[in-house]
């Protein structure tokens, strides 16, 4: 074994790793460090010779053995990282692009609405309440006051599911009032037995049902309920609470808001909530007219009792106002059934961006 052999073997070996690609630097390793490789075979070689040969030639070996287990390590990384740098370059995804237009959806108008009211009404501390499509007449009807024999049921002519034996039948709900009775139920039992109770203070957005339907009817609508109920509740905070929801709502500051004397079985005094509008050009806050938006009033004494709420210590008030008819109003929508048709260029145009927010901050 001659030194020169092995120089030989390093000079031509070592500048073919440095210029291997994967797959020939695999071929490399086996041919030079592999079982029957080249300084392998140089080792094993060393067993035959006399002691100080085997030293001198040792030695040798082994520095020419290192150098090239570190020239094809060094190799390797070098080919490890351009793999990763190709494969990053390669697979990279551009967040900046633009998404495909038609994949955006939008929130239908509806649910914008119920959006802003929550917002709107999480302002002045109130709650979100829910209540099922399907209620008890007791809830829908009786314990709101309205006795099966009352006049104003033919008013909320709705539709009736079958009866358990003898008993009346479920019905759709005609209004969220419902869910006032639900609230006050669930209130009394705990709430409102205490030494200082929290107040009631809900919304109720919802589905609802008459047996109507024309341009400006749907048998299937929305409403949105609401509710205070504590010590020394007036008709001033009614008011109050009103005006602001409607001029925030609608965004315009001075909105004139009437309450004008009308009929409730579960409200006492009752009253319709107008707006102020121009009939002739629609534009709202302006003119003479006046446009009825939802009822309200407080509380009747009768309801609270039903509810098992004692009426000489606590007071409250409700409302309840269309949903499609505000928005309508605000949007400018003229027929009322475009809400139910998806339609999806109507959808888009009117539909509200999932990204934004609705706060009054941001401006509803
Ligand atoms: N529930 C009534 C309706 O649907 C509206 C209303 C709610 C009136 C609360 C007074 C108080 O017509």
């Amino acid at each position: 074994m001659q030194s020169d052999d092995l120089r030989s073997l390093t000079d031509t070996a070592l500048p073919a790793i440095a210029a291997a690609n994967a797959a020939s630097l695999e071929e490399l390793r086996v041919c030079l460090l592999g079982k029957n490789g080249r300084v392998t075979m140089l080792l094993k070689s060393l067993g035959g010779m006399d002691p100080e040969a085997r030293k001198a030639a040792g030695a040798l070996i082994n520095l020419a053995k290192t150098q090239i287990t570190d020239a094809i390590s060094a190799r390797r990384a070098v080919l490890d990282e351009q793999a990763l740098a190709q494969r990053l370059a390669a697979e990279r995804i551009d967040v900046t692009q633009p998404p495909r237009p038609d994949s955006t959806g939008v929130v239908h108008p509806l649910s914008r609405t119920q959006e802003e009211l929550a917002s709107i009404f999480a302002t002045m501390g109130f709650a979100i309440a829910e209540g099922p499509d399907i209620e008890s007449d007791w809830n829908n009807f009786s314990a709101l006051n309205i006795p099966s024999h009352h006049p104003a049921r033919a008013m909320m002519d709705t539709f009736y599911l079958e009866a358990p034996k003898n008993a009346p039948p479920p019905v759709l709900r005609t209004h969220t009032s419902p869910v006032q009775i639900r609230t006050m139920l669930e209130w009394a039992k705990t709430e409102g037995l205490g030494a200082s109770p929290a107040p009631i203070r809900i919304i109720v957005p919802g589905r609802t049902f008459r047996a109507d339907h024309d341009a400006t009817h749907s048998p299937m609508f929305h409403q949105c309920e609401g509710l205070v109920i504590g010590e020394g509740i007036t008709l001033g905070h009614l008011k109050g609470c009103l005006i602001d929801f409607l001029r925030g709502y609608f965004g315009i500051p001075e909105l004139p808001v009437r309450l004008r004397s009308s009929y409730f079985p579960f409200t006492e005094p009752s009253m319709e909530v107008d707006i102020g509008w121009n009939r002739k050009t629609g534009e709202l806050g302006g003119g003479a007219d006046w446009l009825e938006i939802g009822g309200s009033g407080m509380v009747h004494p009768n309801v609270l009792a039903n509810c098992g709420i004692d009426p000489r210590r606590f007071q409250g008030f409700a409302f309840g106002v269309g949903l499609e008819r505000i928005t309508m109003l605000k949007h400018g929508i003229a027929d009322l059934r475009l809400f139910f048709e998806s339609d999806v260029r109507w959808l888009r145009h009117y539909g509200a961006s999932p990204l934004t927010q609705a706060s009054l901050h941001e401006g509803i």
